[in-house]
This record gives C-alpha cells, sequence and structure tokens, in this order.
C-alpha cells in the first residue's frame, strides 16, 4: 500500500514520476481518473490551499471528497494511548481512522506541530497513528514534521520556470513571525530541493536551525541527487545570486526561546525589494502562503514582478492530482 505522509514514503525515483504526471497534465483536460473513488480529509487545524486543492482534484477527477474538521461538527479525538479519557475528547484515533477507512480509498489528515518542543514534534505522532491505524493509503495534509504535497509544488514552481539542468542555486530564508510557526514547510521544500538536485542556501539567525533528522536526509538526497547544501546565519550572503527564493517563518527549538525581542531584533529578515535584488536578476519569489505581509514579506515582494506565490499554489492542485494517480492507479 502507498503513503504520502513524508517524502521518505514516495521515494526519489517515484517523485520525478509525479512531477513529471503534474507537468504533463497541466494544460490537458481533466482525466477522470479518480471516478468512484473517495478521499477523506481529517483536519484538526484550519486550511484553505490544501482543503480546496484537494477538494477540487477529486471533483475534477470524478471522486469526491469528505471532510471532517476534528472537534467541529465532529467528536474531538483523542490520540494519546493508555490514557482514561474523562476530558474532552470522546472518540480515540484507534476507532476513528479504521471506521473512517471503511468508507474511503485514502485518508488524509493535517495536524500541525504544537512548538513546545521539536524533538516531541518531530516524532510525529498523530500522522503515524493515522497510518498506523488505518487500513487505506495515508496522506499528510501537514502534519508535525512534513507538509510532502507543498514540497511537490515548490519544486513544480521552480523547474516549470527555469528547466533547471544543473544544480539550481535556490535560498530558502527564515522570516520574522509573532508565533513559533511549525517547521514541517521549510523541513519539506529543503527535502523536496534536495532530492531535485538543487543548490540550496538556508539561512537563519542562530536558534532557529531545523532538526538534525531532517538535516541527515536533505544532505542523503542531495548526495544523491547531485545537489547540495550550506547554511548561512547572515541572510544577504545567501541571496547573493540565487534563482528562488523561498521565505517562510519557523520557530526556534523550543517556544520558550521565541521571545518578542528576540522576533524584533530580527524583524529586518523581512523579505523586501532590496533582499530580493540581492538574488539574480530573474529571481523568483516563494512562499507557500498564508503570509503575514510586512511582517514576513514586505507588500513590494508579494506584488512585485519576482513573486510567483499564487502560481505555486495553484500547483497544489497539480502535483496533489498526479500524487492521487501513483497512489491509486
Ligand atoms: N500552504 C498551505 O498548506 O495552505 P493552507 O494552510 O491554507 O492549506
Amino acid at each position: 500500500m502507498k503513503h504520502a505522509t513524508r517524502l521518505s514514503d514516495i521515494g526519489l525515483a517515484d517523485v520525478d514520476r509525479i512531477l513529471a504526471t503534474a507537468r504533463a497534465w497541466k494544460d490537458k483536460p481533466h482525466p477522470k481518473h479518480l471516478r468512484e473513488k473517495i478521499l477523506g480529509m481529517v483536519f484538526f487545524n484550519p486550511s484553505l490551499r490544501t482543503r480546496a486543492s484537494f477538494e477540487a482534484v477529486m471533483s475534477r477527477g470524478g471522486g469526491s471528497a469528505i471532510v471532517i474538521e476534528a472537534g467541529s461538527g465532529s467528536w474531538k479525538l483523542e490520540d494519546r494511548l493508555n490514557v482514561v479519557m474523562d476530558g474532552d475528547r470522546a472518540e480515540h484515533l484507534k476507532e476513528a481512522v479504521p471506521v473512517l477507512s471503511r468508507f474511503v480509498d485514502v485518508l488524509a489528515v493535517r495536524s500541525f506541530a504544537h512548538g513546545a518542543n521539536d524533538d516531541v514534534d518531530h516524532d510525529d505522532a498523530v500522522m503515524r497513528s493515522f497510518q498506523q491505524y488505518a487500513t487505506v493509503p495515508t496522506i499528510s495534509l501537514e502534519s508535525a514534521r512534513e507538509h510532502p504535497c507543498q514540497g511537490l509544488a515548490d519544486l513544480l514552481t521552480i523547474e516549470e520556470q527555469f528547466e533547471p539542468k544543473c544544480a539550481l542555486p535556490v535560498t530558502l530564508t527564515w522570516a520574522p513571525h509573532i508565533k513559533p510557526l511549525p517547521k514541517a514547510v521549510p523541513n519539506s521544500f529543503l527535502l523536496s530541493a534536495a532530492a531535485r538536485g538543487c543548490e540550496i542556501r538556508v539561512a537563519h539567525p542562530k536558534g532557529f536551525e531545523l532538526h538534525p533528522d531532517i538535516l541527515g536526509e536533505a544532505q542523503s538526497y542531495a548526495a544523491a541527487s547531485g545537489g547540495s547544501i550550506s547554511f548561512f546565519h547572515e541572510q544577504d550572503a545567501a541571496l547573493s545570486g540565487s534563482r528562488a527564493v523561498y521565505a517562510k517563518a519557523w520557530g526556534p527549538a523550543t517556544s520558550a526561546q521565541l521571545k518578542p525581542e528576540v522576533v524584533r531584533e530580527h524583524a529586518d529578515w523581512m523579505m523586501t525589494a532590496r533582499q530580493m535584488e540581492r538574488a539574480a536578476k530573474d529571481a523568483i519569489f516563494l512562499h507557500c502562503l498564508p503570509v503575514r505581509r510586512n511582517l514576513e514579506v514586505a507588500d513590494e515582494v508579494l506584488d512585485g514582478k519576482w513573486s510567483r506565490v499564487i502560481d505555486q499554489a495553484e500547483n497544489r492542485f497539480h502535483v496533489q492530482r498526479a500524487l492521487l494517480d501513483w497512489m491509486l492507479n
């Protein structure tokens, strides 16, 4: 049974296949390849793009989607093991997931990191429980650890712009934010770009390191694909000559470390036109959205010539259509 809860579930060869299918189908009439298929989606956290794009994929492909917002019109779901369920969580994943599996062909889940501790989040307990208890293929709609569909859409957006034939310089830069946001998006961009052989520069202030397991996995992909990864604590150096700039806010290793003065101190990491001018002349700007304007990214970048954020969001549809085809057909 195929799963897509993280990039390693898919594997590098099938990442190639999925991106190739996504590109090949992009300008063609919608194939009815998901006829009679039902996708179940369980959201523990809000979404605009992920929910809308997967619902559109199922509908355009001739199938349908069931959406459960856990705790909002459905029971609150418990994932912890061996607990006395005397709180407000009325149903355990041990029952809920196999029951949903009886009704759908694929089960997808969104469950963000709590952000209190990186090692705990990195364990990805809710996603792993879904995979364990499901009897159908599972997809991550963003878990504590990865957002694989976003990572695939990010690389499709870069590759349709540049047709890279050799290691393309791309920069993943930390951005300021008022909250300690999860690391799933930067993790997945790093893993996907490494899998596709990019020359990756990762820039962030000290104290905002990504998890060592993700860095190790990305290094192994880069070694296999001919890519490379380097790290910067100074944003300008990481941007110099870059062809694609990806800005994303993420938190430190523990939320206790995100003090207001830390964010104020690094306010100049917000992407502005001045920073984009340091990148290559034809550089593009990416962000997974939603984005806080003039905190993470200045209006002049999001509204400027560099921005591909709307194309990038559209590409969620195209890669997910190809992903479901790979998974089900
Ligand atoms: N990028 C992304 O996953 O968007 P949503 O949170 O709106 O789904």
